[in-house]
């Protein structure tokens, strides 16, 4: 089942990493030129925040699975940014004060604060108007594969996905949940999305069945390991979040504390790059990505 490694290993692991970065910034503010009036709060909200410093997890991951099973052109670019503008409104509706009521994302004000929550809602509609969109428009695809992309990005979204997560993790996070429903509101709010991504890779580069489930299998290790991780630091001085949002929430930390999280955390981590090498025959380049990005989870609370 494993495939050759894509172009991803011609360049550099920086190199590459840094081109990925820029081109899906460059997209990112293109896809969102339309909404370049200053007057217009909701276009000013919805590219601030979306073109706010994030880590690009989702489009870069979504571009270097693409690439490793062979696709070549730029679909996998305008699908992670897509999958990038759904995540940007999750996080603008996530920070409301009807939710977790944050003041601080990527580093600055949460766009309710500094538009009102009026703009706010509507930022997160239009993005995802935006998203579907986008998706929907890839050129070079055919129509029938586009809409299947739309179908995997609306339960992404809806009540197989973030709708569904997030309401349990609002509702049931303020009493005490077993480990079984903590990990299936993870999934649901954080993995799925993840499980879109792979999904998306792997319908455009017409890969065989058992490497979606592979793939999908990745896609879970990955989205508890992530949650984990975002979940470690919630009182990280640096994550340009507020801190100690999840104080009096059930969630695997406060059930089994830092230490044993961090070891599942690796458990899961490992799981996904078990997942990732028997598709890819050179996982390096997503498997080096991962290790960046999940750096910070020996960070103590
Ligand atoms: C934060 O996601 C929300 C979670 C799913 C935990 P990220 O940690 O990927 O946020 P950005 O995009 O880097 O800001
Ligand atoms: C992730 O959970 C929520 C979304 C999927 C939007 P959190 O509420 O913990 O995410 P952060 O910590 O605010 O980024
Ligand atoms: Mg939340
Ligand atoms: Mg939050
Ligand atoms: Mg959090």
């Amino acid at each position: 089942m494993t495939t050759q490694p894509g172009a991803i290993l011609d360049l550099g692991f920086t190199e590459r990493l840094s081109q990925v970065r820029a081109s899906i910034e460059k997209r990112l503010d293109e896809l969102l030129s339309e909404s370049r009036n200053e007057r217009d709060l909701v276009a000013l909200a919805m590219r601030e925040s979306t073109l706010a410093p994030g880590k690009r997890m989702r489009p870069i991951l979504l571009i270097l699975i693409a690439d490793g099973l062979g696709h070549r052109s730029n679909c996998a670019l305008d699908l992670g940014c897509a999958v990038e503008l759904i995540h940007a409104a999750s996080l603008v509706l996530d920070d409301m004060p009807c939710m977790d009521n944050a003041s601080l994302r990527r580093g600055r004000p949460t766009v309710h604060l500094k538009f009102g929550e009026d703009v706010a809602i509507l930022t997160a509609v239009a993005l995802l108007s935006r998203a579907f969109g986008v998706i929907a428009s890839i050129s070079e695809l055919a129509p029938s594969i586009r809409t299947q992309l739309v179908e995997l990005a609306a339960n992404a979204v809806g009540m197989k996905g973030l709708v569904s997560g997030q309401f349990q993790d609002l509702r049931d996070g303020q009493r005490s949940r077993s480990p079984e429903q903590i990990a299936l509101t993870n999934n649901l709010k954080t993995g799925v999305l993840f499980g879109a991504i792979v999904d998306m890779a792997w319908l455009i580069s017409n890969s065989d069945e058992r490497v979606r489930a592979v793939l999908q299998n990745f896609a879970l290790e990955l989205g508890q390991a992530f949650q984990m991780y975002d979940d470690l630091c919630d009182n990280c001085p640096d994550s340009g979040k507020d801190q100690g949002k999840d104080v009096g929430k059930s969630t695997f930390v406060s059930i089994y504390g830092v230490d044993k999280v961090r070891e599942q955390l690796y458990t899961h981590l490992a799981n996904a790059e078990r997942n990732l090498r028997q598709v890819f025959d050179d996982a390096d380049m997503i498997a080096g990505f991962m290790a960046m990005v999940f750096k910070k989870a020996t960070i103590t609370r």
